[in-house]
Order: structure tokens, then sequence, then C-alpha cells
């Protein structure tokens, strides 16, 4: 028999609790601590966890990862990530969960790691790919023992084990600093409009309108309305406020890493407004080259963001470009707050790529280039293309065959 104690990524839900005491009995280790890691869920959560750890007689470790996970948000937010919309909240959140309890479990010498993650989903490989870089073993009872919800419920009554019914709601749902994210039960079918109790953290959007002015030193959002904040306040002002005016709300079908296509229902109202603001400011002060170039950086960002492999080598490559870029993205950018959007109204930067006079259509000359100038580029514009069209074959009238006219 295997023996040792084993940490288990712990959350007091229905899939966590009937892992318990199946490491002891399917795996044989004599003892589970459970560990809960803060990346901004809502108090009740920890309660629960806390009430069902006791319950089943485990220690319980409760991890504060808020602020690293914050600053991999604003990281995010300097590669202006998002995978196919979504602002990759859950995707970020699963390699600080997945260190955070690597860290409990060594200082405890315990000698395996597992997660109550079912075998269909992203979060299994999120933190598989951070666990499996350890000596540890990696236990995913859920997916191995092949469980289901049902059983799951059974084996719960069985045991007696504490699962309140309605403990775990209608929805799944994962909540971050940077995301809250709802799935499942009925929101499984594209072709269900998601009802208004979904949503927590936004309003349904009204008339209301108000304007914030963010800050931003290297890419990096640092104020609001020119008070200083550290990023998780920073973070969870925005997400009160602009949630207030219904913004970040998305509704999508994605693609997880295995395949399957998933309906998924996402709030972020802060990474909405953080990445709007930011992308403005860029706007302002990188070149065209830089920003074409920095959307091919920022999806391959996303996509292995989204894949959990925010320690892949690549990454180290790719922020290294941000580094660059991200030395002219300080200045401030005026974001309003208007039917359910967060949209860029005004912006400035001292590092702005811009001269008012050559823009303008009233100054004659700029830097010694007179409008006329232009003339010459004009004649050469759409050359290549005109040659072309005129050395172009016929094509047959209505694209048909000739031969069934006759
Ligand atoms: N689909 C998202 C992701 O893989 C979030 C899933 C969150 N889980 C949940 N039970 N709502 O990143």
């Amino acid at each position: 028999m295997t023996g040792g104690t084993v940490a288990l990524a712990f959350s007091g839900g229905l899939d966590t609790t009937v892992c318990v005491p199946l490491l002891k009995e399917e795996y044989g280790y004599d003892d589970v601590i459970g560990v809960t890691v803060d990346v901004g869920q809502p108090e009740s959560e920890f309660a629960e966890a806390h009430e069902t750890a006791d319950a089943l007689g485990v220690d319980h470790y409760v991890v504060d990862a808020k602020a690293d996970f914050a600053d991999l948000c604003f990281e995010a937010v300097q590669a202006n990530a998002s995978y196919q919309g979504y602002p990759l909240g859950t995707a970020l959140a699963r390699p600080v969960i997945a260190e955070a309890i690597l860290g409990v479990a060594e200082e405890q010498g315990c000698t395996a790691l597992a997660h109550g993650c079912t075998g269909k989903g992203n979060d299994q490989l999120r933190f598989e790919a951070v666990w499996r870089a350890s000596d540890l073993d990696v236990i995913a009872p859920v997916r191995e023992l092949g469980l289901t919800r049902e059983w799951e419920i059974d084996y719960a009554d069985e045991k007696g084990l504490p699962v309140e019914a309605g403990n775990e709601g209608e929805w799944s749902i994962d909540t971050n600093l940077w995301s809250r994210s709802v799935e499942g039960g009925q929101l499984e079918d594209p072709g269900y409009e998601p009802p208004e109790d979904i949503y927590d953290w936004t309003d349904a959007p009204s008339d209301e309108t108000e304007t914030i002015d963010i800050e931003f030193e290297q890419g990096v959002p640092v104020a609001v309305d020119g008070d200083e904040m550290e990023p998780v306040p920073l973070i969870e002002y925005l997400n009160d406020l602009a949630g207030s005016y219904g913004v970040g709300r998305t509704d999508m079908m994605e693609d997880r890493m295995l395949g399957l296509k998933v309906r998924e229902n996402y709030e972020h109202p802060a990474a909405t407004t953080l990445l709007t603001a930011h992308e403005a400011l860029e706007q302002l002060v990188l070149t065209k080259d830089e920003r074409d170039f920095s959307q091919q950086v920022s999806q391959q960002w996303s996509q292995k963001a989204y894949e959990g492999l925010v320690d892949h080598p690549l990454m180290d490559a790719l922020n290294g470009f941000f580094e660059g870029t991200q030395q002219k993205v300080t200045g401030t950018v005026t974001i309003k707050f208007e039917g359910g959007q967060a949209r860029p109204v005004a912006r400035e930067s001292e590092y702005a790529v811009y001269s008012a006079d050559a823009a303008s259509f009233d100054t004659e000359t700029v830097n010694g280039i007179e409008q006329g100038d232009a003339t010459g580029v004009a004649k050469y514009h759409g050359f290549q293309s005109r040659l072309a069209n005129a050395s172009k074959p016929e094509l047959a009238p209505d694209g048909g065959d000739e031969a069934s006219d006759e």
C-alpha cells in the first residue's frame, strides 16, 4: 500500500469532497490534507471549504495568492491577452493555484498531489503541467476512477459525507479576481438564452454613464482617477464600478484544449476595462508595425496562457517582446462606461507617436514635407495592380462554360 500524505486541491464541493475517502480507500494514503488557494473567490467559498474540511476531519490550509495572481493578470493586460474573447481568468489562476498547493505539499512532507477535475476539462491539464515538474505523485481520482455526478452523490450519501443538497447550485461557477465563469446545466445548450440571474458581478446595462481616468506606467495600470492603487484593490474597484454599468459580459462557444466545444458565460468588468484602456494607449504610442506584430505575439501568449503554460520558454520570449513595447505605454486613458461598454474617449502620453500638425488639414509644411510631395506616392500606389488588371485574360460571360450556349 502507498501510505503517506496527499495534498488535495480542495474547494469543499462535491468532487473534492468525495476525493477525500477515495484517496484513502482506493489509493491507500494514510492522510489527506486539503489546500484552498485564495485568488479572489468570494468569502463564502472559504467558509464552505473550511466547514467541509472540518466535517471530513481533514487538515485545511488556505494560501493567499491574490497578489501573485493580480501580477499575472497585469502581465495579461500588457499582452492584450484574450482567448477567443475570454480574458482568461480561470486559465491564469490555475498555475498560481497549482504552485501554491505544491508549496504546501512540500512543506508538509506530502508524497502526492491530487485534484478533483474531470477528464473533460482544461483544468486537469493546467494543474498537472505544474505538478508533473515536481517529484510528487499526481492523482486525479474523478478522472482515473471514471466517476459521474450521480455516482458521487450516491457515494456521498452512503458514506454520510458533508455535501448539502443545493450546495452546488444550478450552475458550475468558477470565480477569481479576473473573471467569473458560469457553465453547466441548461447553459450547456448553445440555443438557451441565459437568464439574468446567472450574473453576479454585472448589472444589466442601463442609460447611466460614467467617465474615469486610468493611468498606466509601462503598460501596468497604476491609478484610477488619480488615486494610486495596488493591483488587487485596483482590480476589485473596477470590477465593482464597471460591473455596475453592465460592462464585461461574454457569452461564447469556447474550444477547449481537448477539442470539445463548450458554451461559456463570463463576467469580467475590470478585465474588459483595463484591456480596452491599455489597447487605446498602445494605439497612441506604438508604431503601426509594432501594433501589427504585437497582435501575433498576443495571440501566441493567450494560447499558451489558456493551456496553463505560463512557464513555457516561449512565454519568456514573448514577454521579452512586450517588455520592449511596454516601455512607452505610459499615460492616461479616459474610459466611458456606456451601454454595457467600456469605451475609450480620450488618451494622452508623453510618448505619443503623433504629430497634430502632420495629421491636420491646416498646416502647409511639416518636417520639410508638404502636401504636394504625396503626388509621386499617389502615382506609384496601385501601379502593380493596374498592370495586372490591364493584362488579365477575359472571363467567359456568366462564368459559365461556353459550350452550353451553342
Ligand atoms: N472554460 C474556462 C477555462 O477553461 C473556465 C471554466 C471554469 N469552470 C467552471 N466550472 N465554471 O478557462
